[in-house]
C-alpha cells in the first residue's frame, strides 16, 4: 500500500510532466533527477574532474574555516541551519573545526528526504559524538518557520553547493525575499554560488565524455517510465548542454533524435516528439559577485563578505538579515 505521501508526490509528479510536455517549447523540473538512481549519479558528477564545483567549495570551507567562524560566531550560540543537507561531505569541514574551537552551536540539518536526514545524523554521531544534531524532516520555509517557534536563537543558514542556480532569475529572487521575511532580523546567511567565468570551463562540467551527465539527464525519462508507467525509449534521446555567457544560463536539454509518439499511463495521454525536438530539464545559473550583491540588497539581506576560492571560481557570500 502507499502512504498518503507517496500519492500527493506521484500526482504532484504526473502534473508536472503533463504541463512540462504540452508545453511549447516542452521542459520537465530538474528536481525529478534526485530519486535513488539520479542521487547515485549525482555523487559520481562531483567527482568528476571536470565538475569543479564541489572541490572549489570544499577549498574555501577548508582554507577559510577560521575566517568564516570569526565572520559567523560572537560568543552567543546559534543554529547553524543548513537547507538540502545531503551527505554533509563539505559542512563536516566547518562542523570539526566548530567542535574543535569550542563553538557554542546546533546543527540542523533540513531536507524533505527522511532517509538523507537519517543516514545524515547517523554518520555525524559516528564521526562528531559531541554534536548536538536535530535534523528537521520539512520542505526549507515550514521548517524555518517551525524553528522560529522552537528556539529564539540567532541562525546561520547554509544553502550550498550552488543550488541557488537551479532556480530561474525570478524563482531565485522570490526566494530571497521570502527567507528574508521568514528569519529574524542579525540571522545570517552563507550562500555557495558558481560564479561566471570563462565559458570552457562551465560547459565542461555540464558536458563530461564519460557521459555521467547524459546518464543524469535521461534517468528523468526512466523514471516516468518506471514511476508514471511511461514507454520512453531511452536510447531515442539524447543530452545537449548549452552555456549562454551573457545570461550566465548553462541549460541541459534532452532531444528527441527521431520522429515518435510517447504514451503515460498515469495520464493517459500519448505527446509527439519531433525528430531534433529538444526538452528543456535544466538551468545552472552562474552569477559575478556584483550580480550577487544586487541580489542581497534587492531582497532586504546586507551583504558582508564573498569568501571565494584560490582560482576564483566560486564563492560562499555572507549576508545578513
Ligand atoms: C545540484 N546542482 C547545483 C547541480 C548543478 O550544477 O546545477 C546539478 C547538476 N546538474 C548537472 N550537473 C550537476
Amino acid at each position: 500500500m502507499k502512504t498518503t505521501t507517496e500519492n500527493t508526490f506521484k500526482a504532484q509528479f504526473a502534473r508536472d510532466v503533463d504541463l512540462g510536455l504540452s508545453s511549447e517549447p516542452k521542459f520537465l523540473p530538474s528536481r525529478y533527477f534526485y530519486d535513488a538512481k539520479g542521487d547515485k549519479l549525482f555523487q559520481q558528477i562531483m567527482r568528476m574532474p571536470e565538475y569543479y564545483l564541489t572541490d572549489c567549495e570544499y577549498e574555501i570551507f577548508d582554507r577559510q574555516k577560521a575566517d568564516i567562524l570569526r565572520a559567523i560566531y560572537n560568543g552567543q550560540k546559534f543554529n547553524l541551519v543548513e537547507l538540502g543537507a545531503g551527505d554533509g561531505y563539505k559542512t563536516k569541514l566547518l562542523l570539526d573545526h566548530f567542535l574543535q574551537n569550542e563553538v557554542d552551536f546546533e546543527y540542523v540539518p533540513v531536507d524533505i528526504s527522511k532517509d538523507v536526514l537519517q543516514e545524515l545524523k547517523g554518520s555525524l554521531q559516528k564521526q562528531f559524538p559531541a554534536l548536538k544534531v536535530s535534523p528537521l524532516n520539512y520542505e526549507y520555509f515550514e521548517a524555518l518557520e517551525r524553528l522560529n517557534d522552537l528556539d529564539k536563537a540567532p541562525k546561520v543558514i547554509l544553502f550550498l553547493g550552488s543550488n541557488i542556480g537551479n532556480f530561474t532569475p525570478e524563482r531565485a529572487r522570490t526566494f530571497f525575499d521570502k527567507l528574508n521575511t521568514t528569519i529574524q532580523k542579525g540571522d545570517l546567511l552563507l550562500c555557495g554560488i558558481d560564479l561566471k567565468k570563462d565559458p570552457r570551463t562551465i560547459l565542461a562540467a555540464y558536458n563530461d565524455p564519460t557521459g555521467i551527465t547524459k546518464a543524469f539527464n535521461l534517468n528523468l525519462l526512466t523514471r516516468i517510465n518506471r514511476e508514471l508507467g511511461g514507454n520512453f525509449k531511452v536510447e531515442n534521446f539524447n543530452h545537449y548542454p548549452t552555456y549562454d555567457p551573457f545570461s550566465g544560463e548553462a541549460r541541459s536539454y534532452v532531444m528527441s533524435t527521431v520522429d515518435q509518439e510517447v504514451y503515460i499511463e498515469a495520464l493517459d495521454k500519448s505527446f509527439r516528439f519531433t525528430h531534433s525536438e529538444p526538452i528543456h530539464t535544466e538551468i545552472s545559473r552562474k552569477y559575478s559577485l556584483a550580480e550577487i550583491e544586487k541580489l542581497a540588497q534587492n531582497s532586504g539581506f546586507e551583504w558582508l563578505h564573498h569568501f571565494t576560492d584560490s582560482k576564483g571560481y566560486f564563492v560562499d557570500t555572507l549576508w545578513k538579515k
